[in-house]
């Protein structure tokens, strides 16, 4: 067994999106522009409903997936081709945008709290046209697997190595997104091989990874090696999201809601908007 290293450990930043949504961008920021497969993480968590009743009105996406997980609260979305749902607590959304559609991601509440991610992982090419499709489950059928030492592993995509599966396949790019909660000085050991680009994402207590801290609200970037280990370092005990998938290593034309492999192609998005071609 070789340890994962870590390339990099990130703070996330103070970001508002939507309309006037405060969150923590963790990776999308000029510190951690992208990290292939993965484009984009936000994580939002409050209990003031002005930080988030304005939700995110209308707006297209195109050439990627987008990945929303509810800790706490409802979302409700709707697209423009008749797609409608709200997302629970503990429920987790994972859309395949392909060549684009144009959504609503609002509130299902006007008080309490509200908290979650949402991660963008972008598509190879031959997918970022390809039809919108979704993957939705509510928290019951997100298998939690308890481990000795007392981890627990809520398993939402891919397959852990004791042989819990998520509901959710991890498509284009394998992935792997567990939710682990580690009690305070347990250590979390998990094969994941260097052919996976990696991130441990702490958003409770502290973890040591690689032989660095991560503590809320911070990312560690693992580079070489074949199983990820983290011990529980905090006062309390850590909470953190496993991420992987297998690196795209396409050319990435990032203009706003749209990912795709050349700058024609993001010009021909914002057309094929503004045309209402979505
Ligand atoms: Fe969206």
């Amino acid at each position: 067994m070789a340890e994962r290293a870590v390339l990099k450990v990130v703070k996330g930043m103070a970001a508002s999106d939507g309309a006037g949504v405060r969150l923590t961008r963790i990776l999308g920021t000029p510190e951690a522009q992208m990290f292939d497969p993965f484009l984009m993480l936000d994580y939002f968590d409050t209990a003031e409903a002005s930080d988030y009743v304005g939700g995110f009105p209308d707006h297209p996406h195109r050439g990627f997936e987008t990945v929303t997980y509810m800790l706490e609260g409802r979302m409700r979305h709707a697209d423009n081709q008749g797609n409608a749902g709200v997302i629970e607590t503990g429920g987790i959304q994972w859309m395949r945008a392909g060549k684009g559609l144009v959504h609503s991601e609002m509130p299902e509440q006007a008080e309490g709290r509200m908290s979650g991610f949402q991660l963008w992982v972008n598509l190879p090419r031959e997918l970022k046209m390809s039809a919108p499709a979704y993957q939705e489950f509510d928290a019951p059928k997100i298998p939690v697997e308890s481990r000795d030492g007392g981890a627990s592993v809520k398993v939402v995509a891919g397959r852990t190595a004791q042989g819990t599966a998520g509901p959710v396949s991890g498509g284009a790019v394998d992935a792997l997104y567990f939710d682990v909660t580690l009690p305070q000085g347990a250590v979390f050991e998990e094969p994941v091989a260097t052919d996976r680009a990696a991130m441990l994402v702490v958003f409770d207590g502290a973890v040591r990874v690689g032989g660095q801290v991560v503590s809320a609200l911070g990312a560690a970037f693992l580079g070489e090696g074949d199983t990820i280990k983290a011990e529980s370092v905090g006062d309390w005990p850590a909470r953190f999201l496993v991420l992987a998938g297998r690196p795209i290593r396409e050319p990435v034309a990032w203009g706003g809601p749209f990912v795709m492999n050349s700058r024609e192609e993001v010009q021909q998005a914002f057309e094929d908007f503004r045309a209402g071609r979505f």
